[in-house]
C-alpha cells in the first residue's frame, strides 16, 4: 500500500495549534520540530513488533472535549488519524501505517459512576482493564471480560475490538454488554449515548457499530456497561487429555454437569504447553505429558455446593476415561498459576523471535484439525524444525476458548519471513471459509486481514459497510488503510 496523497503532511503551525489545545507538555509527543523517534517507538510499534508506523506526533487529551477539537482539526485539514488504547491489539489495527497522528487515550482515564443495585459502572475509555475490575471488586461486582493483556488494555479498546476473552462463554460479549457509548465523531460531533438502561427499543442501536469498529468511525471516550456479581465461589481445573475426540466429550459433560456455574472452558494442546514451559521455566500443572489439556472454571455463590458439583463432575469423566489426569486449584495462588498457563501462552509464542497469529471461529467438531493440517504444511514446505536454526518456523501451536468455538493457531517463528507468510495466506482463510466459519472471532480485521474480509463476508455486507464507513468518515481520516 501506498500512503494517501490527499492526507496533509504535519507542519509545526498544526503541532503549535495542538500544543496550545492541550496545555500540558506530557500531553503531545512532537516528532514534527524535533527528534522524538525513541520517545515515539512504543506508540509506533505493535505488541507483535510485526507492525511499524512513522508517526510524528503522539496526542493524549484528558477530556471528550480535547478529543472533539483535536478531530474537527484534523478532518478540517484532512490529517490523518490513528486511535491508540493500550496497543495490545493483535492485528496491526493500533500502530499507523503511514505518518498517521496517534491519539492515545491514556490520560482518560477515570471512573465516573458504578451503581451497586444495577451493576452499571460508567468510565473513560482509557481506564485500563485491570484497574475497571480491582475498583469493581471493591464492590464485589466483576468486569464481564476478562483477558491475558489485562495489565495493559484499556476498556476503550476492548470495546473497540469487542474482545472476547476468557470467560464470553459465561458474560457475553461486549455487544450484549455495553450499555451506552461516549464517542466523538470525525468532525467533532459528541455523540451522547451514555445510556444506563437495560432496556431501549428507540431506533436504530447505534452504538453497536462502535464495538468493534476498531476506531474506524469515531473514537470511543466513554463506556456504560452490566456488571455481574462477582462469584464467591471460583474453582479452577486443569487437565490433560489423549486425543481431541475426548475434549469434546470432556465439553459436553462439563456444559451437562457444571452448566450453570461452568464460567470458563478452555483448550491448549501439548505444543502450547512446552512452549510457555521453554519460554518461562514454569512448571507444567501435570507430570505426564498429554496431547491436550483443558482448563475449566466454576464460579458460583456457594463453595460447598460447587466443590462437590466439580468433584463428582471429575470422578465422572476420569471414570470414563475421558480425561487421562487432573489437577484442582486448592488456593487462589494456584489458581493463578493454572491460568497462567494458559495466559501465559500469548507472550510465550513470540518468545523466541515472532509469530503468525490466527484468530479463527470453526466449528468444533473440526476445529483442532486445521492445527495439524497446518503442521503438514509447513513441514512439507521445508520450513519447520524445532532444532534446525536455519529453519524459519520453530512450532504450530494450537489453543484457545473451547467454549465458543474459537481457536488461536499460532506459528511461532524464530524471524518474520514473507515465504512463510506465503505459505499460509490465504491458505488459512480458504481453510476456514469452506468450513463456513470466521477469519476473525475475536481479534479483528486491523491491517492483516483487511484483504481477507471476503472469505468470511459476502459482497453486500461489505459494501454496507463501506456505506456506514462513508457516512460516519467521509474523508476518511479514521485508522486509514485498514479494516474494509
Ligand atoms: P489497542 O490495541 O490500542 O487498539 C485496538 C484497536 O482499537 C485499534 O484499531 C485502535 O485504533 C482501536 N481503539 C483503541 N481504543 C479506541 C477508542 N477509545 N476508540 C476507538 N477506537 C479505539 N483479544 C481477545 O478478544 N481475547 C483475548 O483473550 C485476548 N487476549 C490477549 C492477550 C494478550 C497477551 C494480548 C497482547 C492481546 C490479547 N487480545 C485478546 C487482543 C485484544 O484485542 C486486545 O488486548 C484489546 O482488546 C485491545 O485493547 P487496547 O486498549 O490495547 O487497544
Ligand atoms: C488468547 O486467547 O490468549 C488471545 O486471544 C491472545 C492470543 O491469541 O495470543
Ligand atoms: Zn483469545
Amino acid at each position: 500500500i501506498q500512503r494517501d496523497s490527499r492526507f496533509k503532511e504535519l507542519n509545526s503551525d498544526d503541532v503549535k495549534f495542538f500544543k496550545d489545545l492541550l496545555g500540558s507538555e506530557s500531553a503531545v509527543i512532537d516528532g514534527v520540530n524535533q527528534d522524538a523517534l525513541s520517545d515515539l517507538e512504543g506508540f509506533n510499534a505493535d505488541w507483535m513488533k510485526k507492525y511499524r508506523g512513522k508517526a510524528k506526533l503522539v496526542l493524549k487529551p484528558d477530556s471528550t472535549e480535547q478529543v472533539s477539537k483535536i478531530l474537527k482539526y484534523c478532518n478540517d485539514n484532512l490529517l490523518a488519524v490513528n486511535p491508540q488504547g493500550g496497543n495490545t491489539g493483535l492485528v496491526g489495527g493500533s500502530v499507523p501505517v503511514f505518518d498517521e497522528i496517534i491519539l492515545n487515550l491514556s490520560r482518560m482515564n477515570k471512573i465516573r459512576s458504578f451503581d451497586d443495585v444495577s451493576g452499571v459502572f460508567v468510565a473513560d475509555a482509557g481506564v485500563i482493564l485491570e484497574a475497571a475490575d480491582n475498583h469493581l471488586a471493591e464492590h464485589s461486582h466483576i468486569f464481564p471480560l476478562d483477558l491475558g493483556a489485562k495489565g495493559s488494555c484499556q476498556i476503550g479498546g476492548n470495546v473497540a475490538t469487542n474482545a472476547g476473552g476468557l470467560r464470553l462463554l459465561r458474560y457475553g460479549s461486549m455487544h450484549g454488554n455495553i450499555l451506552g457509548i461516549e464517542a466523538v465523531l470525525p468532525d467533532g460531533t459528541v455523540v451522547d449515548d451514555l445510556s444506563k438502561l437495560r432496556k431501549n427499543n428507540t431506533g436504530y442501536d447505534l452504538k453497536q457499530l462502535f464495538i468493534g469498529g476498531e476506531g474506524t468511525i469515531g473514537i470511543i471516550t466513554a463506556i456504560s456497561i452490566l456488571c455481574p456479581r462477582r462469584s464467591q465461589a471460583v474453582n479452577v481445573a486443569y487437565f490433560g487429555l489423549e486425543s481431541y475426540e475426548k475434549v469434546q466429550e470432556a465439553f459436553k459433560e462439563a456444559k451437562h454437569q457444571l452448566g450453570e456455574i461452568l464460567s470458563a472452558f478452555e483448550l491448549m494442546d501439548h505444543r502450547s504447553q512446552a512452549l510457555y514451559n521453554k519460554a518461562t521455566g514454569a512448571r507444567l500443572p501435570l507430570e505426564a505429558e498429554h496431547p491436550f489439556y483443558c482448563l475449566i472454571e466454576t464460579s458460583g455463590s456457594n463453595t460447598d455446593h460447587d466443590s462437590e458439583k466439580l468433584n463428582s463432575f471429575l470422578e465422572h469423566v476420569m471414570g470414563e476415561e475421558i480425561v487421562s489426569d487432573g489437577v484442582v486449584a486448592e488456593n487462589e495462588t494456584q489458581a493463578q498459576n493454572l491460568w497462567q498457563c494458559r495466559e501465559g501462552i500469548s507472550e510465550a509464542s513470540q518468545h523466541f523471535g515472532g509469530v503468525y497469529k490466527y484468530d479463527l471461529s470453526i466449528p468444533l467438531p473440526e476445529l483442532y484439525s486445521l492445527v495439524d493440517a497446518c503442521r503438514d504444511r509447513m513441514n512439507e514446505a521445508g520450513l519447520l524444525s524445532a532444532d534446525d536454526e536455519s529453519k524459519p518456523v520453530l512450532d504450530v501451536l494450537g489453543y484457545g476458548h473451547m467454549g465458543d468455538s474459537n481457536l488461536h493457531l499460532n506459528v511461532s517463528v524464530r524471524r518474520y519471513n514473507k515465504e512463510v507468510e506465503k505459505a499460509l495466506e490465504p491458505w488459512v482463510y480458504e481453510w476456514v471459509s469452506k468450513r463456513s466459519g470466521s477469519i476473525s472471532a475475536e481479534h479483528g480485521l486491523g491491517l492483516a486481514k483487511k484483504e481477507f474480509i471476503g472469505y468470511s463476508r459476502s459482497e453486500t455486507m461489505v459494501r454496507l459497510m463501506k456505506q456506514i464507513k462513508q457516512l460516519y468518515d467521509p474523508n476518511g481520516i479514521m485508522n486509514p488503510y485498514k479494516y474494509i
